[in-house]
């Protein structure tokens, strides 16, 4: 059985102390009413990673980066690699968000090295895909979430891959307040599995959590999460709000 999971994406926001509010808050919300089944994932900022994991039941909760360097250590100022993440108490680590291809010129090269680290440090990579609005428009939105993966993640061995999430985000959708419908969300994900599929076979591409993640919030998390082969949300603004994102959580 895949699991269900919810991860939320914070992003450049929140100082440490209001970072450490809102952990301690959702760790409350999620202890007392959070649906058992579902795992709970915290994308925080580097710098708060830490006091996060000791602010919040990390039986219950995983923490995130939100990214982590090319490489394995040295002369490369202001990175934080993926040994360092781990050694925070972090389980996880959002790679290939669209902000960061688009903002920060990460290509599938960069990113297949950055996967390669995480994995080898036990971190599990939450590996984003999506395609931006003239790609919908254009209606070749399938092929061109494939070949994300393909350039990708699709080159680990399947032992690999099994350790990996993914997360499809259609670019039109973040922070947008257009969500895809859910129809669309299931055709996305229907194809990504079968992609995963016919390079993997069906054990893995069956085990593999895929989340849905562009303006998921408490009012559309039930319908999206509704459809089979959608596994979860990675949720970037209702996150930063515990109790829309305890609506998230228990939106299965
Ligand atoms: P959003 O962001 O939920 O604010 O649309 C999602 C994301 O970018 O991960």
């Amino acid at each position: 059985m895949r699991q269900k999971i919810v991860a939320g994406n914070w992003k450049c926001n929140t100082t440490l102390q209001e970072g450490v509010e809102l952990a301690k808050a959702v760790d409350a919300l999620v202890a007392k009413e959070g649906a058992e089944d579902v795992v709970v994932v915290l994308g925080t900022p580097f710098t708060h990673i830490t006091k996060v994991v000791d602010s919040v039941n990390t039986e219950r909760i995983g923490v995130a980066a939100q990214n982590c360097a090319a490489e394995a250590s040295g002369a490369f100022t202001g990175e934080v690699s993926a040994e360092m993440v781990k050694s925070t108490g972090a389980e996880y680590v959002i790679l290939g968000h669209s902000e960061r291809r688009e903002y920060y010129g990460e290509t599938s090269e960069i990113l297949n090295k950055k996967v390669a680290l995480a994995l080898a440090n036990g971190l599990t990579p939450i590996y984003c895909c999506g395609e931006a609005l003239d790609i919908r428009e254009a209606g070749t939105h399938n092929e061109y979430v494939v070949k994300q993966l393909e350039e990708t993640v699709f080159q680990l061995s399947a032992d690999d891959f099994k350790k990996i999430v993914i997360a499809y985000e259609p670019i039109w959708a973040i922070g947008t307040g257009v969500t895809a419908s859910s129809e669309q969300a299931q055709d996305m994900h229907a194809n990504i599995r079968a992609a995963i599929t016919a390079k993997f076979g069906e054990e893995v591409a069956e085990g593999t959590s895929i989340l849905y993640g562009g303006s998921c919030n408490p009012s559309n998390a039930n319908e999206l999460f509704a459809n089979k082969d959608v596994d979860g949300g990675l949720i970037g603004g209702a996150s930063l709000k515990a109790e829309d994102f305890l609506g998230i959580i228990n939106g299965f």
